[in-house]
């Protein structure tokens, strides 16, 4: 009884003295750069821990000492809740030893701006194993280094330019438009709050309508409906993007295997039509591309490498098309919701922005403000930067 017992036990001693051993390898590491270290015992890109952290931490304020570093730092999103307090305490740079990595934090523009140019010129290499499950749809610029990435990139960066922003503006007027009617329609009043859903499809429209070229009207959280027959590409993006962190993790062919379970089921139609709705566009988008020269939107400018100039292949415009998709689409949805939210609970902002904005646009009807107001509307510029750089 005793061995079978132990013989259970074994494999979690083992990856303890495992993990303390990495620990310590990595405070070895840590303590030659010489800049302050924090000690995390768990990696914060643990996803076990990732899932667990927000039902511990909370109960660690009861148990003593339990609001040391570790509760402080040891869990995704500590930056919102720290703000400033963690770098007014330990300094402009410090580093976290953890089992898995060692990171390094920095809050200093200058420096974060030069290591970013540092790494696009093959200083620094990224950790493309941390950045892996991103190549779920196909390879892509998120998970490249050297002169694959620079490939990847010269194929994306034209079509992000002042065409382009015209339309987010335009766009994101009408989107903007529908989204206050919506929230200011009494009957949506009851239920649960949808804010924080609301942005996310504020923002994946606005986003598919300048990359994609595809338009789609606002719709709320609570008018959506379940259908069981073909979702738009929109609706198969949406439900993609909300459950990425199961697909990235099991990816579609072990999501396909899974299909008998019925969410499961519901999430790999959603990402087989997904891929199907992108081999579609590539092959319209090629069409196209041939009668046109003109620049365009990113679809365009990806088959365009990839049919006229041969620089990158199907699979990676098709990686490319989900990764923007992924990384422009959440980061924006929460900046907003967190914005919104943090307006509201400081109506003084709210007022002072508004005031620079009646001044500026002058017109009840914000549909026709024009793009060469937006540099003027420093207010806003400042709330909504120096939120997203917090
Ligand atoms: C609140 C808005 C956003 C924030 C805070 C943000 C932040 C960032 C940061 C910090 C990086 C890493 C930079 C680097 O390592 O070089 C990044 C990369 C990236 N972002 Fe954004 N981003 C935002 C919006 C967007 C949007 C709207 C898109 C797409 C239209 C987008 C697409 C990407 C892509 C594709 C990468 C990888 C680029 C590369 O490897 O060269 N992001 N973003």
């Amino acid at each position: 009884m005793l061995s079978v017992f132990l013989a259970f036990l074994l494999p979690f001693i083992l990856f303890f003295i495992a993990t303390v051993w990495s620990l310590f390898s990595n405070y070895l590491i840590a303590r030659q750069v010489g800049l302050p270290i924090v000690i995390v015992p768990i990696s914060p890109e643990n996803p076990v821990w990732m899932l667990l952290a927000r039902y511990i931490i909370p109960i660690l304020q009861y148990v003593p000492f339990g609001n040391g570093h570790f509760s402080r730092f040891c869990h995704i999103g500590w930056e919102f809740d720290e703000k400033a307090r963690a770098h007014i305490e330990l300094g402009d740079a410090f580093m976290f030893g953890t089992p898995g990595k060692n990171w390094i934090y920095l809050c200093d523009a200058d420096a974060v701006h030069d290591i970013i140019k540092r790494e696009r010129q093959g200083e620094f290499a990224r950790p493309v194993e941390l950045l892996a499950m991103l190549d779920v749809f196909g390879p892509n610029i998120s998970t490249m280094n050297g002169s694959d990435w620079q490939r990847q990139r010269k194929c994306t960066a034209a079509s992000f330019n002042e065409q382009s922003n015209l339309l987010v503006w335009k766009e994101s007027l009408r989107q903007g438009q529908q989204l206050l009617h919506y929230w200011k329609d009494n009957s949506h009043v009851d239920g649960p709050a949808t804010m924080a859903k609301d942005t996310r499809t504020l923002t994946l429209d606005i986003l598919v309508h300048v990359a994609f070229g595809k338009s789609f009207d606002f719709y709320g959280a609570r008018e959506k409906k379940i259908t069981s027959g073909p979702l738009s590409y929109r609706d198969a993006l949406a439900l993609i993007l909300e459950n990425a962190i199961l697909i990235l993790a099991l990816g579609p062919q072990t999501l396909k295997k899974l299909a008998f379970v019925p969410q499961l089921g519901r999430l790999s139609n959603a990402a087989e039509q997904f891929r199907q709705y992108m081999l579609h566009m590539f092959e319209e988008q090629a069409q196209n591309v041939q009668e046109e020269k003109a620049q365009g939107n990113l679809i365009k400018s990806l088959v365009r490498a990839s049919k006229d100039d041969k620089m990158i292949t199907q699979d990676e415009v098709i990686g490319n098309i989900f990764v923007f998709n992924f990384a422009g689409h959440d980061n924006t949805a929460h900046s907003f919701a967190f914005s919104f939210m943090l307006l509201a609970a400081y109506p003084d902002v709210q007022e002072w922005m508004a005031e620079e904005i009646r001044y500026v646009v002058g017109n009840p009807d914000v549909l026709t403000a024009d793009y060469n107001m937006f540099p003027k509307l420093v207010r806003t510029l400042a709330v909504f930067v120096s939120h997203v750089r917090r």
